[in-house]
């Protein structure tokens, strides 16, 4: 008897990565079952998928030590394979699912047993569950592979342990000893390689200063210290990630923690803020009053004084009444960063556009042989005026281009005898108007050099996004105009990076609310549709190029799937409605038993998985994020 114990491990001390809660934890590997792989994802691990069932002896303290997501590993056949002097161990990984207790004498009872014994059992099974008795009482455990092996060798001189992790599926021995990774090996497993690419040393960070983590992770919460959760964050942007919770899951929260951590920990990397909610001027107000940080808040209309800026900015509703957050955001406005969009209406047109008119009005005149000629000779003029002052297409027209456009124009009503009352002959006699709107380019050129209230064209959005601004914020609410600017933008960088051959710095395009920008094409028209083409074209080619995009949403269902399949790290919150767990199941290849987890989360909880930007890959993790709203108060009570 005791010889088999000791072989079992049972009565030895576990290693040192491993934890038992203080001998409290005993459990065996009871059943390995095969599970059906249902997901089609790119992404998937090649290897076959099982439901592994796990008992635990009875422990009062167990119930609320183990956690969901929590890893085990249980030694697999390969260990069994030439490894009669060695010292490695060969473990497979688990992460845990489901735990449920079970008690021997309900399970024995029958909805036809005597009903006063069932009362009677049922009573007396509250009492059992405050003791310690094994015979009763059980804790059964539902475990899912990771498709890691974790080899362990313990020969070190030093006595110290080395250990490392093999992608892969081992079949794990059935009926064998169950360990529990312990707090620092998670954390280890999870952080150490991140912390070395991102050249993070955290122990030395002094404390007063935040550190790089996005939070901590939920795992040995009732038992030990807090484990921190760090991420790759160049590996974040530069692969695209996706933020997914029902409304009020505390996306917005999560997304302004994670550009925070973005601004402060990465070297240059810049951020595109598409905000049409128009909430992150005060969600990242800290940043935005940071006079280190180069930043830009375009607005929709034009806010003259500090009154008008807190008016447009939407505030949580705890700040709503709050008179420091007003402060905070007159701090904000003070900075001179805030300006409003100009439509392209408003500015001067492009020879292109000019042209266009023309052929526009060729269309709307066929059978009108003398309206045609009429337009060809103006066609014309314009088309050596643009040769002779070496305009071309993009070029913005001039003096000298409207003079002889309208001059060509009068004349050639005249020699064609265009009637008065026609629309092109209209169309002809306005042209001197265009002159006003060359004026009024020159004095916003003009006064664009001294102040920055005239408010900024595409053209200057993009001219900002390449200078030295780092946090660009487009609060527009209005879905037309915010997504004309999303179309032009991603277009005009993805194609400036091309003929650049330039990756750095990347540039961070953020989407929230991004139903609205990515839509399911086969249920979208016109602009709606266009933009979800934009946004898939810069996903699928823009990381060649370092530009990455970044994607939160309440409804995944509705969404353009080609677009999301871009996305290498997925970050998910509740999501009530079963279809949209099943898209993200599928897509993302998180187990369904993982997501179902994720409906007793809080706000600010999250379900961690990664291709790229966690130390391990494409192992899900439970995590707690920070309240942002906690860095918005201690900003707001230093003003
Ligand atoms: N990490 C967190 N810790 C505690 N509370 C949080 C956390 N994140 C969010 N919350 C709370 O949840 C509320 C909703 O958050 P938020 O506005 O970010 O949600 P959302 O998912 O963006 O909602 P919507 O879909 O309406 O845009 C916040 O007011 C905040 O109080
Ligand atoms: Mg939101």
């Amino acid at each position: 008897m005791s010889q088999t114990e000791d072989n079992n491990n049972n009565n030895k001390i576990i290693l040192p990565i491993f934890t038992d809660f203080e001998g409290k934890f005993k459990g065996r590997l009871s059943a390995v079952i095969p599970a059906r792989i249902e997901n089609t994802s790119e992404n998937a691990p090649i290897s076959a998928k099982y439901d592994c069932r796990i008992k635990v002896e009875y422990h009062k303290e167990i119930m609320s030590l183990l956690e969901e997501g929590m890893i085990i590993a249980v030694k697999n056949f390969k260990s069994k394979f030439n490894n009669s002097q060695s010292s490695t161990n060969r473990f497979s990984l688990f992460v845990i699912s489901r735990i449920w207790p079970d008690h021997y004498g309900m399970k024995g009872l029958s909805d036809s047993t005597y009903y006063p014994m069932q009362f009677e059992v049922i009573e007396q099974s509250v009492e059992d569950w405050d003791t310690d008795d094994k015979s009763t009482m059980m804790i059964q455990i539902s475990a899912i592979p990771i498709n890691y092996d974790l080899l362990v060798n313990t020969t070190d001189e030093e006595g110290e342990i080395k250990y490392e992790y093999v992608k892969g599926f081992s079949y794990p021995i059935i009926g064998d000893t169950v360990f529990l990774l312990n707090a620092k090996t998670v954390s280890q497993m999870y952080n150490q390689k991140v912390m070395k690419k991102m050249n993070w040393d955290v122990n030395n960070n002094n404390l007063e200063k935040s550190s790089p983590e996005l939070g901590i992770i939920k795992m040995f919460e009732n038992s030990t210290e807090k484990i921190p959760i760090f991420v790759h964050l160049d590996n974040l942007v530069r692969y695209h990630f996706g933020i997914f919770a029902f409304t009020g899951g505390g996306k917005s929260n999560f997304l302004s923690n994670i550009l925070r951590k973005i601004l402060l920990y990465t070297k240059d990397t810049k951020i595109l803020l598409f905000d049409i909610s128009c909430e992150y001027p005060f969600l990242l107000a800290d940043l935005f009053a940071d006079t280190l940080i180069e930043s830009k808040i375009i607005l929709e209309s034009p806010v003259n004084d500090a009154e008008q800026f807190y008016i447009s900015v939407v505030k949580p509703t705890e700040f709503e009444e709050d008179g420091r957050a007003k402060n905070g955001l007159v701090k904000v406005f003070e900075r001179g960063i805030a300006t409003h969009f100009v439509k392209p209406s408003s500015v001067t047109p492009t020879c292109k556009e000019i042209l266009k008119e023309l052929e526009d009005l060729k269309n709307e005149s066929t059978g009108k042989p003398h309206y045609l000629d009429a337009i060809n000779q103006i066609y014309r003029k314009l088309f050596e005026c643009m040769t002779q002052n070496n305009l071309n297409e993009s070029s913005f027209i001039d003096e000298k281009f409207v003079q002889i456009l309208s001059m060509s124009a009068i004349e050639a009503m005249k020699t064609f005898k265009v009637s008065d009352k026609a629309g092109l002959y209209a169309w002809a006699s306005s042209r001197d108007t265009l002159r006003g709107r060359l004026q009024q380019k020159k004095n916003e050129g003009e006064r664009n050099n001294s102040r920055n209230d005239y408010g900024v064209t595409i053209d200057q959005i993009i001219e900002i996004l390449e200078g030295n601004t780092r946090l660009t914020c487009i609060s527009i609410s209005d879905p037309y105009t915010i997504k004309n600017i999303a179309i032009t933008l991603s277009r005009e960088l993805l194609y400036k990076r091309k003929r650049q051959f330039k990756v750095r710095p990347y540039v961070l395009f953020v989407f929230d609310e991004a139903q609205e920008f990515v839509q399911d094409l086969s249920n979208s028209r016109g602009i709606d549709k266009e933009c979800s083409i934009e946004v898939e074209t810069l996903l699928r080619q823009g990381r060649k190029y370092g530009l990455g995009g970044c994607i939160a949403t309440q409804r995944i269902a509705y969404l353009n799937t080609s677009a999301l399949q871009q996305l290498h790290t997925y970050f998910v919150g509740t999501l009530p409605r079963p279809y949209d767990r099943n898209v993200v199941s599928n897509t993302f290849n998180i187990d369904n038993q993982i997501l179902e987890k994720t409906l007793e989360f809080a706000p600010g909880e999250w379900l961690l998985s990664s291709y790229i930007a966690t130390g391990i890959e494409n192992v899900p993790i439970f995590i707690r994020a920070e309240n942002s709203e906690n860095k918005i108060e201690n900003f707001i009570e230093k003003q």
